[in-house]
């Protein structure tokens, strides 16, 4: 698999070096081809969403556009995707926000431990395209422009050994997204934080490099590290959504027409994505559970919120720009706490 991507990354890049303007430009039977790179397998909800973004594109502006979508970080990892992206050299990718910090500051508010209170707040947020644009566009000088949002779950801790209490994480390696966000927080935990790209997991897992990860139920199966780490706590420490991000160049040189049709394109997506998501979630558990021998352990999730407790704190101390969205997403929070509390 290695191979195949780097044989497809070289073909992409020997694109971009002899292309007068960069290989965003080919075309293909007079039609723009548009290629699109995401992380997860052809089942994914992520996958399906996309599938819809290309049906719409192509039944609208088949004429001029041919959408390709690449799998499995065929094109490379996230982080190398993201630079694709920004180059030109491809058009679109589908990345966790972790990997936008490093652009856009305003990002590690999503690596935030505990930040969303509930699954509703969180939709909430999301869904409110008009305040996220004023996120999107925070990478704008990078050269790329989140569209659209899709839902990646929630975040628990999965490892080789049983973690029942922030105690068992001690001493622990764990697998994080490469964000100083993430890193902080796995320490924070008490564990020791090994960030790495998505695709080298399960290999690390299975030579004993690492212990353990965190990620949602879909990982287990779609990406098979039920395999390999068989204890799945559920202490829902995050909720990091993936966005749908472009190149800006190629957003901006649409018509208004055009691009009116990419936005409902992404926004058909998303909603393919979400209508998918919980019912995925629920057969991978399954599947791990039954198939794969994975158990599932429903922790005290309070006991790992305080062993984290200062750690919002010392984000917004430090990185005063996430502020504003703090206190909104405090706000949205807020309408969803119900008298036993949230959730
Ligand atoms: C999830 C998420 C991906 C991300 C991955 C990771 O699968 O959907 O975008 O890359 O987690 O932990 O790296």
């Amino acid at each position: 698999m290695k191979g195949l991507k780097q044989i497809l990354a070289a073909t992409l890049c020997v694109a971009v070096v002899v292309g007068t303007t960069g290989c965003s430009s080919s075309l293909t039977g007079g039609k723009r081809i548009i290629r699109i790179s995401h992380a997860q397998s052809e089942t994914h909800p992520e996958h399906l969403g996309l599938l819809k973004f290309k049906e719409y594109i192509e039944e609208n502006l088949g004429d001029k556009f041919e959408v390709q979508i690449f799998p499995n970080e065929i094109l490379g990892s996230a982080q190398k995707a993201i630079e694709l992206t920004q180059t030109g050299a491809i058009d679109f990718v589908v990345a966790g926000t972790a990997n936008l910090e490093t652009f856009a500051d305003v990002y590690e508010i999503f690596s935030m431990p505990y930040l969303f209170t509930s699954e509703e707040a969180y939709h909430e947020v999301m869904n409110d395209t008009d305040y996220m644009n004023t996120i999107y566009e925070s990478t704008d000088e990078a050269g790329f422009r989140v569209m659209t949002w899709y839902n990646a779950g929630t975040r628990n801790f999965y490892a080789t050994k049983p973690i029942n209490t922030p105690d068992d994480l001690k001493g622990l390696k764990i697998r994080v997204q490469q964000s100083p966000a993430s890193v902080n927080m796995a320490k924070a935990f008490g564990a020791a934080a090994s960030p790495m790209s998505f695709g080298e997991v399960y290999t690390a897992i299975q030579q004993g490099v690492i212990d353990g990860a965190e990620n949602n139920e879909l990982a287990l199966t779609n990406n098979k590290h039920g395999e390999v780490a068989k204890y799945f706590s559920y202490n829902k420490h995050q909720m990091v959504p993936d966005m749908l991000i472009a190149n800006l160049k190629l957003l901006n040189g649409l018509s208004d027409e055009e691009r009116a049709i990419f936005e409902e394109a992404a926004r058909l997506s998303t909603e393919v994505e979400l209508a998918n998501w919980d019912d995925q979630a629920a057969a991978a558990k399954k599947i791990a559970e039954e198939d794969m021998g994975v158990q599932f352990i429903d922790v005290d999730v309070q006991v790992f919120k305080d062993k984290v407790a200062d750690v919002q704190e010392s984000m917004l101390e430090e990185n005063p720009r996430i502020q504003e969205i703090y206190d909104h997403i405090q706000e949205v929070n807020a309408k969803y706490i119900t008298e036993e509390g949230a959730e």
